[in-house]
């Protein structure tokens, strides 16, 4: 008998073109056309079944499997794969109208009602039995079916529900606390409860940190995003659970690595999934949305440990969920999608194959438009197809990095809480202005869990980490002693991870965690109202923050010039052991600080290739290594490179010249 299990962890060889398809929208004939039209376009795994709860129960404990079994034949026979949803994600009216209890309630108090989606409790018992009862059937019916890839549990976990705050929740919550806590008293200290007569003598008194009339605990507050995160990952565990006992093929859930979901710390979750696959949609509303699209990519990446990654959604041109919902341009999504593959996916898919002709999401693009297959959306579909097919000896290499970003959804919880010295203060905008200050200087960046291994690297930057463990401080401080460079912006080492201020009440020690390591230590903060800007005296120019910056060992790059901070450090280096650590007490501006980061990566011998429309990233493995270079801008760009150009067939002899708005992939020759 043969008791071996297939690897979990998923592996492709090659680049998967794929897409979600909601057929129970259109009828049998159209299925037809349909797949036809995938076949025609490269699709190699489309994933269905995400919403399917209400088609496949329609009634309670009454079954109708036979849609599904029809796409699932068809897919098969046409040669494509199938990514199949457990599609648990909305509970169905039968199941919200029986037991209203399941649906999620705000910090106000008032509840969320069916007739959206993902109107469900994570904490909810009821939910999760019959959410599970549902995947026991799915997996039992399709789980030795031979086209079944890949199982998708679930759609988004915490898109919308992240955040319950009903008394089942606060009863897990309590659950949570106590397993993180033991002890009331520990509790009570870890949140700081004296303060404002908050001591809790007993469990059953503690809340969500629902709705209050003043600023509600930091520590509480927190917590709760903790527990949240937690309680989704619980659930997706359930459901892979019953998948993994009933089948060998990988279980995922597409996370939402994007600009506007935070709640869950997917640090936590990423060793769960057989396969990291993430959703990535543009957001217009950003100042340089193409490179959140790579910063996002990169975080990706980093949750994948740097093998590849699935991109599970994204879309060919308009969403329908932004205030204004714009379309690409031509060449847009060929671009997007090759940086993704670029930074280390090997699959890139979409919502959805073809655009619905009704319900809330009937003007977001689709592979196949409205307009039809007599349209520039349909030709582009097909052009990225042949891309991906060309470039698809690609898939199973790795991105080569020299830079680290360290990023944290804990730090970013906390730095955002309430009663902070500033509203103004945005950890993701931190974190993408300094991502956007190494993506000037050309440099392919690893982003990182904080405590992760940095000795691989030359250069590693911390953006505004507010909140941070011992352990993860002495990891970056461990790497300056070792030889490497850090440069950590302001509001960076503040709190622990109970958002306790570091500081020593003896006075014996400076405060901050990076103090002794940044060789200076911070007084006290002085952020600026909105349309204030400050020049400091090299001529950088800066807004939001200031402070007063207290040297012990470092030297004064820059100093602030004006108002209550004059003459105090604004930017500082400092010797720390073998290597140097830069700090920047304040928000400079983008020429600014990208010439601080082209500074400090130069003296720390890394050079890019590339700048902020110009994206330039390598692939490699044991069989070779890739060249991407991406051109978002208007004109053309050269550079230095040797192969074979993959989209093109060109042979490349020591020069390539990338047309403006173009892409190339250029199978490196081994340098002799
Ligand atoms: C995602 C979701 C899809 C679809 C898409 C539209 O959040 O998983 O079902 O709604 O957004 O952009």
């Amino acid at each position: 008998m043969d008791e071996t299990i297939a690897p979990r962890r998923w592996q492709s060889s090659s680049v998967l073109y794929g897409c979600d398809y909601n057929p129970e929208q259109w009828s049998r004939d159209i299925w037809d056309v349909d797949v036809a039209l995938m076949r025609e376009a490269g699709i190699r795994l489309v994933a269905i079944n995400i919403f399917g709860w209400s088609t496949l129960e329609p009634r309670p404990g009454e079954y109708d499997f036979e849609g599904l079994d029809a796409i699932i034949e068809l897919l098969h026979a046409n040669g494509i794969a199938v990514n199949l949803g457990t599609g648990t994600s909305s509970p169905p009216a039968w199941l919200t109208t029986r037991n209203p209890e399941i649906l999620p309630v705000l910090a106000d108090g008032t509840t969320r009602w069916p007739g959206g989606r993902q109107a469900w409790c994570p904490s909810s018992p009821v939910f999760r039995a019959e959410a599970f009862g549902l995947v026991a059937k799915v997996a039992e019916r399709y789980a030795a079916h031979p086209g079944v890839a890949l199982w998708h549990v679930s759609n988004e976990l915490g898109c919308h529900n992240a955040l319950c705050y009903c008394d089942v929740s606060a009863a897990a919550f309590r659950r949570w606390l106590e397993t993180r806590y033991r002890t009331i008293d520990a509790l009570n200290d870890a949140w700081g409860t004296s303060f404002w007569s908050q001591r809790y003598g007993a469990w059953e008194e503690i809340l969500p940190p629902r709705a209050t009339l003043s600023a509600g605990n930091p520590g509480q507050r927190l917590d709760f995003a903790r527990f949240s995160s937690d309680e989704l990952l619980d659930y997706y565990r359930g459901e892979a659970d019953i998948l993994r006992a009933a089948s060998s093929a990988p279980v995922t859930t597409n996370f939402m690595v994007t600009a506007h979901i935070r709640s869950q710390d997917y640090w936590q979750w990423a060793s769960d999934m057989d396969v990291i696959a993430n959703d990535h949609y543009l957001d217009s509303r950003l100042p340089h949305p193409t490179s959140e699209l790579s910063f996002a990519a990169d975080l990706t990446r980093g949750l994948a440990a740097g093998e590849p990654w699935m991109l599970m959604e994204s879309s060919t041109g308009a969403v329908s969920w932004q205030p204004r919902n714009l379309a690409k341009a031509p060449g847009q999504m060929l671009r997007n999608s090759l940086t993704h593959v670029a930074r280390g996916a090997d699959a890139v898919c979409f919502f959805q194959w073809r655009a619905s002709r009704q319900g809330a999401e009937k003007f977001h693009s689709a592979l196949l438009p409205h307009a039809g297959i007599d349209s520039t959306a349909w030709r582009e579909t097909l052009e990225l197809g042949a891309a991906l097919e060309a470039i698809t000896e690609v898939a199973g290499s790795r991105v080569d990095a020299s830079v680290a970003l360290v990023f944290s959804w804990q730090s970013w919880w906390a730095t955002e809480g309430d009663s902070q010295p500033s509203s103004d203060v945005r950890y993701l905008d931190e974190v993408h202005a300094a991502y956007e200050a190494l993506r000037a200087s050309g440099v392919t960046v690893d982003v990182v869990a904080p405590g992760s291994d940095l000795s691989g690297y030359r250069v590693v930057v911390v953006p505004c980490l507010y909140l941070v463990s011992d352990d993860a401080a002495s990891s970056i401080s461990a790497f300056v002693a070792a030889g490497g460079t850090a440069l950590v912006t302001y509001f960076s080492g503040v709190t622990d991870e109970s958002d306790r201020i570091r500081m020593d009440p003896t006075g014996a020690t400076t405060p901050g965690a990076f103090s002794a390591m940044l060789g200076a230590w911070t007084e006290e903060y002085f952020p600026l109202l909105p349309a204030e800007t400050r020049t400091l005296s090299a001529g950088s120019a800066a807004s939001r923050w200031t402070e007063i910056v207290r040297p012990t060992t470092a030297e004064t790059v820059e100093s602030f010039v004006d108002a209550a901070v004059v003459g105090s450090p604004a930017i500082t280096r400092n010797g720390f052991g073998a290597g140097v650590a830069w700090y920047v007490a304040t928000a400079l501006d983008e020429p600014s600080f990208a010439t601080l980061v082209a500074r400090v990566l130069a003296e720390a011998g890394v050079t890019g290739a590339g700048d902020s429309e110009f994206e330039v990233v390598s692939r490699s493995s044991d069989a070779g290594s890739w060249l991407f270079a991406i051109n978002h801008s208007a004109e053309s760009r050269t550079l230095d490179a040797t192969g074979t150009e993959l989209l093109t067939g060109a042979v490349v002899a020591g020069s390539l010249t990338i047309p403006a708005g173009a892409v190339r992939v250029v199978r490196m020759t081994a340098e002799r």
